[in-house]
């Protein structure tokens, strides 16, 4: 069957991964994968442009990542499921569009920026953060990927890509596709706290955690704060477990609106009902990651075999780019 294209998408090793990244990226990962090819990279050198320091939990936080990717339904049959450090003609080709990337638009970049203030300088003073997009470029146009699927706070990045891209195509020829975003449609999670859900804030939810663990959490979740005791009214739209209705018991949001609005139904309530059906979607994906936690050997056999189907597909790029450049 023709594909619509090709997919090129990937994530940090961060370590275990949370509902933000199921919900958000994760599953609409998986719903493209009959559709597209599909390339799904764990970006370790980019962890490492600001994590060079310590990197004891680097291998295991990939191995963490590739777990909750196959628990949420990536799959090696039909999806390229690799490791970025695997396939070094990234490396190569981040050194070849080096050469055509201006520092300027890297400086100007806007998670340049924005990272410095949050994270500091320390972190980010190297020389391979100012790159981070350069690299990133290279991941996504090595696999002549037309499709990008990321979260808005990416699109600096392929902005960045396409202008590489029409820089190394004017110099050297048509090699490379002008790859296009793709936003998910799916809601956002937020965390425990309300805001954005991000191991940074410690208000995640994640994948790897209990049943227990996880009504806890939700017991301890924070609410409406005009809402003090069951009876007074609460505002559902300001309340994050009221989000987590609409993801999870989406055919009940309506009466549980009314309810909360009319002070019927307290926070106690709301959440345990909540918390039964969340656990109820949750249940395939934290059984399957049981086992494959189980299972290391089947983890690395999945990397390696990705990686060397992703190794197939870059290693022809760069030698068109080679080609290309007169190397
Ligand atoms: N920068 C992305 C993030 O932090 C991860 C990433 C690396 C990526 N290479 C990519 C995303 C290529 C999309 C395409 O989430």
């Amino acid at each position: 069957m023709a594909k619509k294209g090709r997919i090129l998408s990937g994530h940090r090793p961060t370590g275990q991964l949370h509902l933000g990244h199921l919900e958000g990226t994760l599953r609409t990962w998986a719903g493209l994968q009959d559709d597209y090819e599909c390339f799904f990279e764990i970006a370790d050198w980019h962890a490492l442009t600001t994590d060079f320091e310590e990197t004891e939990a680097l291998r295991e936080n990939i191995e963490q990542v590739a777990i909750d990717w196959l628990a949420a339904g990536l799959d090696p049959e039909r999806s390229v499921l690799f490791v970025q450090s695997d396939v070094k003609e990234h490396a190569e080709l981040h050194l070849l569009l080096s050469m055509v990337t201006p520092v300027s638009w890297l400086e100007r970049c806007p998670t340049y920026k924005e990272q410095r203030d949050q994270i500091g300088e320390e972190k980010t003073a190297g020389y391979g953060f100012l790159g981070y997009p350069v690299l990133q470029a290279a991941d996504i146009i090595i696999y002549k990927a037309d499709t990008v699927p990321i979260g808005k706070d990416q699109l600096p990045h392929l902005e960045l890509t396409r202008e590489i891209v029409r820089r190394f195509n004017n110099f050297y020829g048509n090699v490379f596709p002008e790859p296009q975003a793709m936003f998910s449609e799916f809601a956002l999670v937020p965390g425990t706290d309300g805001r954005k859900m991000s191991k940074s804030y410690g208000n995640t939810i994640d994948l790897a955690d209990e049943p227990d663990e996880i009504e806890q959490k939700i017991r301890k979740m924070f609410t409406d704060p005009t809402k003090i005791y069951q009876g007074d009214a609460g505002h559902p739209d300001k309340c994050p477990v009221f989000v987590y209705h609409g993801i999870y018991n989406k055919a009940r949001t309506e009466p549980i609106k009314a309810a909360c609005e009319s002070g019927d139904l307290g926070c106690v309530d709301c959440k345990a009902e909540v918390t039964e059906k969340l656990l109820a979607a949750l249940a395939p994906v934290m059984a399957r990651r049981r086992e494959l936690e189980a299972d290391r050997d089947l983890v690395r056999d999945v990397l390696d075999s990705g990686a060397e189907q992703a190794r197939q597909v870059a290693a022809a790029t760069m030698e068109d780019v080679r080609a290309a450049m007169k190397l």
